[in-house]
């Protein structure tokens, strides 16, 4: 069901998203023969603060790379966006990279981030409101990996731009990744357009060392989905016992981050329990790096045709543009 609630200075439509139900996404994963963990598990309140700290370490280069690059060209990116569009943004959390770009808008129609998480949502509604006067901001409460309801605009848009920057679109699987493209194509529309961030294959040791920081924040983030698991579903996980490793599988194009048991051992989840053998693990999250051309196909399958794509000096990220030529 949807609901339009006038917050005080927003609007915002709530379609009431469930996060999923966790208990039987996460026993799923840990009874499959190679065990896995959906890494949207990840982002409890700690795991978001967790993210937030990795971003800012010196090893993790996406995020200060794609601001750079978003900085130095966003009046071109304005310039493929066109006139009076209306920007919306997928998993929007904070809107932390979208004030610049509303700013080289030319007559922006609305901005419309869409969050699953209500709370990120209306705060960031509510101070993008506050900066950017001229824009109209409609946040959506959503999962944006299912159908979701867009709200009209008081200013009909000439075109829909789906933003979705950060290169999370990496942490999807191949056939995760294609409908969600289809999603985007499906908001988009024929005429309308995509910005997205993503992340490049380089040196092996350049991304290792990404997912591997000296400080260990990125050990803390990946342990802290056994003590969710323990907190919110009964589990006994020693923390001592699992290992954070990640390692770039150069055959499928990922970065894959581990969970190593460093024992033999049992672990109960409510009354479920879950063997390990020494040095078994669970794959936590998979981070996908494309070449400009092989993300440009994938695209292309889903109905977008590459206009743009701004790379850094070094190469190591890439944000495109892309119409859409419908879903
Ligand atoms: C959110 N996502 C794009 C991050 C990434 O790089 O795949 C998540 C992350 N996992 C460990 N470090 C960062």
């Amino acid at each position: 069901m949807n609901a339009t609630d006038m917050l005080e200075d927003v609007k915002l439509l709530d379609s009431h998203p469930s996060e999923g139900d966790i208990a039987a996404e996460i026993i799923a994963g840990l009874l499959k023969t190679q065990k896995t963990l959906p890494p949207k598990y990840f982002y409890d309140k700690r795991g978001s603060e967790l993210f937030d700290d990795i971003t800012e370490l010196d090893e993790y280069y996406p995020t200060r790379t794609e601001i750079g690059i978003m900085t130095k060209h966003v009046a071109d990116m304005a310039k493929h966006i066109g006139p009076q569009a209306s920007l919306i943004e997928f998993g929007s959390g904070s809107s932390a990279k979208t004030g610049h770009l509303l700013n080289a808008m030319d007559k922006p129609a609305a901005y419309v981030p869409v969050e699953i998480s209500k709370d990120h949502l209306i705060n960031a509604a509510r101070r993008i409101a506050e900066q950017y006067r001229h824009v109209e901001v409609l946040p959506v409460c959503a999962d944006f990996t299912q159908p979701f309801e867009l709200p009209v605009p008081a200013v009909m848009p000439e075109r829909n731009i789906v933003f979705f920057p950060g290169s999370t679109v990496g942490n999807f699987y191949p056939d995760e990744a294609r409908t969600l493209m289809q999603t985007m194509a499906r908001i988009a529309k024929k005429g309308g357009g995509l910005l997205i961030g993503v992340d490049l294959k380089k040196d092996k040791s350049i991304l290792e060392a990404a997912y591997n920081d000296a400080k260990g924040v990125t050990r803390e983030f990946n342990l802290n989905i056994l003590k969710r698991i323990n907190r919110e579903l009964n589990g006994d996980f020693n923390l001592d016992t699992f290992v954070h490793r990640a390692v770039y599988n150069e055959e499928m194009g990922r970065v894959e981050m581990h969970l190593v048991s460093n024992t033999f051992q049992t672990v109960k989840i409510g009354h479920h329990t879950v063997q390990f053998a020494k040095d078994e693990y669970i794959l936590t999250e998979c981070s996908h790096k494309f070449t400009v051309d092989q993300f440009a196909a994938r695209a292309f399958e889903a109905g977008f045709r590459k206009e743009q794509v701004w790379v850094d000096d070094k190469q190591l990220f890439s944000v495109h543009f892309y119409s859409c030529e419908g879903a």
